[in-house]
């Protein structure tokens, strides 16, 4: 069956959802998106990722003029027409059609590209590979340095996951200056006796919505949050590791560059954080 998504102030089969090829999400990748996951047909952590979405618009001077009520309209109205229960809204504004290839900016005033659409992914929260945990590999990071606006230039974190895949393992972390950043889709995490060891927010990583809710979570439960960046050999040497998304929650990591972590099982208190994530963002959903 085919999805209805939204483009441009219309929902549209997906099939009949077009976007020109002169685009500058197309041809300059230049563009900002949000991932929201969706439990039970409600939306998690929904006013966060606005307020992120905001702050990227603005760090690249793109206008969108449409309101958070406008946004959750959208994605209720996503939610309800394609019957998603378990899965994600996908959220990507461009800066337009500049009407040619060109560097410079289009017009101010020139509309930007609104596309919308749901991804459906049935037992989202009973992930089999929570149970296991996964096994990461490093790459050096060789991104651009804003990493802090969420833009769709995706290709080397696509390289990163493919680097991994034809490694046999299921991520990479990303590696700069002798230290991890974060993981190619996800913020990572080291625990050392009982301490949770997470990079500090800066320009050089996401601020992760679902990582922002999990330090909260962390404090509330008493547990001793430490924001300073580590190297992969202070993560062999951990305990446990996890990684948070919005799709994937908190996610354990058992393996490093082949080094098999702790027992080499998912540790408890990355079991636990799983745990309290879905427990609690189920409350706030909407
Ligand atoms: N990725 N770091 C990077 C590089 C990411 O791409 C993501 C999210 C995160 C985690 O952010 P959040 O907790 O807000 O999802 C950190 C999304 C899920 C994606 O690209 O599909």
């Amino acid at each position: 069956m085919s999805r209805i998504v939204y483009l441009n102030g219309e929902y549209l089969p997906e099939e009949e959802a077009q976007v020109s090829i002169f685009d500058r999400g197309f041809v300059m990748g230049d563009a900002v998106y949000e991932v929201t996951s969706v439990l039970g047909g409600k939306l998690l952590e929904f006013e966060g990722h606005m307020t992120r979405l905001e702050r990227s618009l603005r760090e690249l001077e793109m206008v969108c003029e449409i309101s958070r009520e406008e946004w959750l309209a959208i994605h209720r109205e996503l939610l309800k027409r394609n019957e998603l229960v378990d899965g994600g809204i996908y959220l990507q504004v461009t800066r337009g059609n500049a009407g040619d290839r060109d560097f410079h900016y289009p017009p101010a005033g020139t509309p930007p590209t609104v596309v919308l659409y749901t991804q459906s992914k049935p037992g989202l929260a009973n992930d089999p590979k929570a149970e296991k945990g996964i096994r990461v590999i490093s790459v050096p990071d060789l991104r651009w340095h804003r990493r802090d606006i969420k833009t769709v230039q995706l290709l080397y974190a696509s390289m990163a996951k493919m680097a991994a895949e034809k490694a046999g393992k299921e991520d990479a972390w990303f590696v700069e200056d002798g230290f991890v950043t974060e993981g190619s889709s996800n913020n990572c995490y080291i625990v050392k006796d009982g301490k949770i060891i997470t990079r500090q927010l800066s320009n050089d990583i996401l601020h992760g919505i679902t990582r922002a809710s999990v330090l909260k979570m962390a404090a509330e439960a008493q547990m001793e949050v430490v924001e300073r960046p580590f190297t992969i050999a202070e993560a062999q040497a951990a305990d446990e590791a996890f990684y948070t998304s919005a799709s994937a929650f908190v996610m354990p990591i058992v393996e490093v560059d082949g080094v098999e972590l702790g027992t080499g099982k998912p540790g408890p208190v990355s079991k636990r954080l799983r745990e309290i994530y879905l427990e609690e963002s189920a409350k706030t959903a909407i």
